[in-house]
Parts: C-alpha cells; structure tokens; sequence
C-alpha cells in the first residue's frame, strides 16, 4: 500500500487540513461521520477567530446573548433547555468487560449491549448539523504527563467551551503526530434537523440521555445532552472517569480536588489538595481570600476541580490540574464569598442560565444583597423580586479561562505539579462531621474519605439535600469498582516515602435555626493555617474518637469574632449522631462486598470502640 497517497485519499475525504498526519484518527472521523451523517465536517484550530465566527453564528441562531460590551466586555449568556441543566448520574454508565469492574457505585451494560443501542442512537443523529472535530490535552501540550483526546461533536457552544476548559487547538496534532494515542470522545446532542426543520436554542434529547464510558477502550460517546459535564468531555468523562482507570493500572491518581497553594508571613509555601462533593465548595477554596487578621498568609490556585497526582522522584505525590478553565458555579459567587472569581469574571466568559439584567449584563442569586428590579430570568422569562422563581437556575455556571485568575498560581502550568502537603476531604452536613479532624494513620484518612456522607447538590439532577455516601467526592466520577479504588488508595500511601497528611473538614454545620454555624468563606483560612503548620510539625492537636482535633486556642482567631462556644458547636462529636453514621458505614461497606480491603473493616471496629469509651 502506497502509504502517503492513502493519508492523502483519507485526509481528503474528511476534508482534514494538511497539519493532521494521524491515519487512525483521520479513519475514525471518516466512521464517525458516516454513522452521524452530519452537514458538514469543520476542524477546529482552538484560535480566537475561529471562537468569535461560533460565537457569532450562536447569537444569530439564539443560543447566545451577546452581554453589554461596556459591561461585560466578549462575554455572552446561553440559556439552556430546562431538561438540560446538571449531570444525569442514573444516565452515566460504565461498561467494562466485567460488571464486576464496574462495581455497585455504577451503572453497568455489557459492552456489545451498549454498542448497538450507541449504534441506533447515533445514526444520523448530526442531521443537518456541523460535526467539530475538537483536539484537546489535558495538562500542558507535549508534557508526559498530559493527555490527549479528540472530541467530535455537534455543539458549538461545546466547542468554545471546550476552548477555554482545556488546551485546545491545533498543536496538539503536532504532539500526535502520526500515531499518538488520544481518547476518543463522540457526543452528539442526540437533535438531527431533518426535512428541513428549524433548530431551537438549545438543542438536546429530552428523551435519551446517555453518557457512556467504555474503561478498557478508553473511550466516550455521549448523546441527548449539551450540559457541563455531560458534553464537555474532557472533564469528568475524561479526567475523572477513564483518567482513573489510568491511574489504577499505571499507579496513580485522578481525583475531584482542588489544588491550591498557602504561603506563610514567613514565606513558606506548602500545595494542599481538596475533595469536596460537586457544589461544595472548591472553587471558593481554592481562590480563598484572607480574612482581617490572616494578612500575612496568601492562597494561591492551581486548579478548582480536578487533580491528577503521580508519586515524584523526590518521594512526594506531585499533582497537576489537567484542566486550564473553570466550569464555575454562579449562585452564591460575590465579591464576599470569592473576590477573586468576581474579578476573573469581568470579561470574555460564557455565562450558562444565569439571569440578565435590562442593561445587558448579569445576575444570580446571592451576587448581590439586593436584587435588580427587573431581569429576564434562566427560563427567558421576566423576572422581578418576590415572583417567586429563582433568577438563576441553582446549577447555573460560567465558563472561564484560568489565566483570568487573579490568584493563579505561577506552577499552575508545571508539568512537574507540585508536591502535595495535605489532603483535605470534605464534606457537606448540616450536622455530625465536625469542622476539622486529621487522621493519625494514612489507613484512618483513607476510610473517614471512603465514607464521606454529604448532602446532594443542584450539580446533578435528582433530590437535593438528601445524605449519601460519596467515597472521596467521587461517587458519580470513579470509572471503576470502589472497593479496587479504596485499595488502590491505600497502595499510594505505601508509593512515597513522604505520603501526605490526611483530613476531614466540614463547613457546613448548622444550628437549630437552619443557619450555618461556621463563617466559611474567608474564615476557612484558619483552618488552612492549621493544616499546613500540622503538616509543618508546629500545630497542637488532641485525640477524639473521629481523629485529631483542634481545641480553641490551637487555630489563630487574630481578627475574628467566633467564640469558645460556638467553637464547640462546630467541633463537637456527638455519640448518638456518630452511631447512627456508623450504620451508613456499615450499609456502604456491605453493598461493596468482597472487595472491601480489610484495612477499612479494621478501621470501622477501632472506630466504633473509640465511640464506645
Ligand atoms: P463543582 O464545580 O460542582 O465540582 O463544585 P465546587 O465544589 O467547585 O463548588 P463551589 O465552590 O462552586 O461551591 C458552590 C457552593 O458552595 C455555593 O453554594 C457556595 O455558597 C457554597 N460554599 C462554598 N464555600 C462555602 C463555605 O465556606 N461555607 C458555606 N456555608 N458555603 C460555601
Ligand atoms: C460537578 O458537577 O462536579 C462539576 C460540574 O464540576 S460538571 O462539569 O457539569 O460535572
Ligand atoms: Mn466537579
């Protein structure tokens, strides 16, 4: 075979530009184009003409609102259909080989099962519509750490999403070259325009909704939805899901954390990494501000959601955001609760279901004491106080590039990453977790992050406020059975000689009344403080039956107003709300079965001995 003038024959019939050399990846175009059986094929080169040329022919389909340019200068605001607004867990599926590597936690279909249903699905379902070939890395282009995917997709707003989630463009085809490995993602919004049918704002399938992982293949097909996590999928399908099935097999992490950096008044800088639950509270962490009193200490960020940590040559575990954007939650974002993010989010952001103000910028929930008196809300609907309709969907985001980042981290492009002090998981409840503990053993910090409980969030669809176990933050994110996650966990601690120090925070307390008990915010920074000088040997801690405790006068109260006693309402470890989380424990620890590693049975019994005594 004459192998140039295929490349060429093959380049040709996808209409490829002449900078693509990747025969398999030419070859899969070509396959996926004939399925989907799109208008027409476009190679997107991630610049920022290409950007404004999408941008504007959303606007002129409806998908965008142009915001104010003197307010809001190269942002727009997409509404989306109201079936297509968070995560759709109980449509996310795993489908290894076995079932059993799938594992109770997720949803599960024999591999040809799927492929035929993907196969109907797909069929023609780009009708009418442009197909965007989209190159991405995660993690800096070139760097071995990095990883790349291709994304096909019939979404424009996923394309300029996509630009500033990730490195997009078209040096990642010079990083493939003619036979690098990529993953590969199809996402369809599952909405052919057939006979001539005019297409709607938002397009998406408000019947069928999949979004299905294959972890031995390595690769993504997701179909019926545009939203977040859904059609983004260098995210969660890719750098949680099939980034952990990565990670299991060559010995590393890929993890729901933050990363961000602390720097002591005496200059010391330490990299803590956080697990929290979607919508609890990452992105305020990692762009936290000081409180009046806390002056001398600095955060800085490296990433807001997601971390992949690989053991160093220097026997710390170094992690990288593999990201370069935010995919923020908007609700509860003010210049009190996260300055730095209002800042980043003065111009060229995509807003999704926020509200609009009459002055063409915009709004949500809590970005403000008052409201404005009139506004067009997620739903395009007027909106005035008092109507009784939230103005942004609680699930309403935006999309950022991290260079907008004030408090950006200058390792944040390190392809080294950075050395890991600490690891904080955390969780949401109105009540039981206190505030702050650290684990005495890696093996305690590995369960008290395995059976994290936390209340359920907008950032999926389904209940909110309901407690559920969320091993590690990554109950809807872990592309493997759990209980091979959890020993997978425990062997890290043993990979380096200098594992990090494991802890449990909980912002989220409440009162009798409803109201949250702790500041948070800013405020979190004394806990911060305590956990880098823990890490660092200097700060005081004390036993309690759930780990190392804080009293007091241990955390720094320099310019705060938050006395002994509320103090001990945050900290408190109540016996009879323990035991009844204990049965949760047990109820998590029974649906894994036989591959709980018995590490964590050990832990559970020495737990509930410390509760007895
Ligand atoms: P995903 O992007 O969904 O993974 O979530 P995230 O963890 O980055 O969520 P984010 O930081 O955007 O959390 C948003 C919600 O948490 C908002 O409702 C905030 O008001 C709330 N929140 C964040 N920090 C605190 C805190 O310290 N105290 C309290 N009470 N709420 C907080
Ligand atoms: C989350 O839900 O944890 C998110 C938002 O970070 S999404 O990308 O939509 O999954
Ligand atoms: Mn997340």
């Amino acid at each position: 075979m004459n192998q140039p003038e295929t490349l060429a024959t093959l380049a040709a019939s996808v209409g490829a530009p002449s900078y693509v050399h990747h025969a398999r990846l030419l070859g899969w175009v070509r396959e996926i184009a004939a399925l989907t059986q799109p208008e027409r094929i476009v190679w997107c080169d991630g610049s920022e003409a290409e950007s404004e040329r999408l941008c504007a022919l959303m606007v002129a389909s409806g998908t965008l609102t142009k915001l104010s340019e003197s307010k809001r200068p190269g942002s727009y605001l997409a509404l989306s259909d109201p079936s297509d607004v968070a995560r759709v867990e109980d449509r996310t599926f795993i489908c290894s080989k076995c079932e059993d590597d799938a594992g109770p936690t997720n949803n599960w279909v024999a591999p040809s099962a799927m492929r035929r249903t993907l196969d109907g699905l797909f069929t023609g379902s780009m009708r009418g519509r442009t197909m965007y070939v989209v190159p991405f890395a995660m993690g800096p282009i070139g760097s071995p750490i990095a990883h790349i995917g291709i994304e096909i997709s019939d979404s424009p707003y996923v394309v300029v999403n996509m630009r500033l989630m990730t490195r997009m463009g078209r040096a990642v085809y010079d990083a493939l070259g003619s036979d690098g490995a990529f993953v590969p993602c199809v996402h369809s919004v599952g909405a052919p325009l057939v006979d001539g049918q005019r297409d709607v704002a938002w397009p998406s399938n408000a019947e069928q909704k999949y979004i299905v992982h294959f972890p031995e293949t390595r690769e993504i097909w997701s179909y019926g939805s545009g939203y977040g996590g859904n059609a983004l999928l260098g995210k969660k399908c890719f750098a949680l899901r099939i980034a952990s099935v990565m990670g299991r097999d060559q010995g590393w992490l890929a993890e729901h954390m933050l990363i961000l950096g602390v720097t002591s008044p005496q200059g010391e800088k330490s990299y803590v990494a956080g697990a929290f639950p979607s919508a609890c509270g990452k992105t305020n962490l990692s762009m936290l501000i000081p409180p009046p009193g806390c002056e001398g200490w600095k955060v800085t960020t490296i990433g807001d959601d997601i971390a992949w940590i690989k053991p160093g040559t220097d026997g710390y575990l170094h992690a990288i955001n593999p990201e370069a954007g935010y995919f923020g939650v908007a609700p509860g974002t003010s210049y009190e609760t996260n300055a730095n993010a209002m800042e980043m989010l003065k111009h060229d952001v995509i807003f999704t279901n926020v509200a609009l103000t009459d002055d063409g910028d915009v709004w949500w929930e809590g970005m403000t004491h008052e409201p404005p008196a009139h506004l067009v809300d997620w739903q395009g609907q007027d909106w005035t106080p008092g109507c009784g309709r939230k103005a942004a969907h609680p699930n309403a985001r935006f999309t950022v590039s991290s260079r907008q980042c004030p408090s950006l981290d200058p390792a944040w492009d390190d392809p080294a990453g950075v050395p890991i002090s600490a690891f904080v998981f955390g969780a949401r409840r109105s009540d039981t977790v206190p505030l702050v503990s650290e684990a005495r053993t890696w093996e305690e910090g590995v369960y008290k992050a395995a059976t994290m409980g936390s209340e359920t969030t907008a950032a999926a669809t389904g209940a909110v406020g309901e407690v559920r176990r969320d091993p590690f933050a990554m109950l809807p994110f872990c592309g493997y059975h759990v209980g091979d996650y959890f020993r997978h966990w425990l062997a890290m601690g043993k990979a380096v000689a200098h594992p990090p120090r494991l802890f449990s925070v909980n912002w989220f307390r409440k009162d009798a009344k409803g109201r949250f008990v702790w500041p948070g915010f800013g405020e979190n920074m004394r806990v911060l403080q305590w956990i880098v000088e823990r890490c660092r040997g200097r700060a005081q801690a004390g036993e309690t039956a759930v780990g190392l405790a804080p009293a007091y006068a241990d955390l720094d109260w320099t310019g705060a107003d938050f006395d002994a006693d509320r103090f001990a309402a945050v900290m408190n470890v109540d016996r009879a709300s323990w035991e009844r989380e204990l049965a949760l424990h047990d109820e998590l620890f029974a649906k894994i079965g036989a591959k709980l590693p018995p590490e964590l049975k050990i832990e559970r019994e020495a737990l509930g001995q410390r509760l007895q005594r």
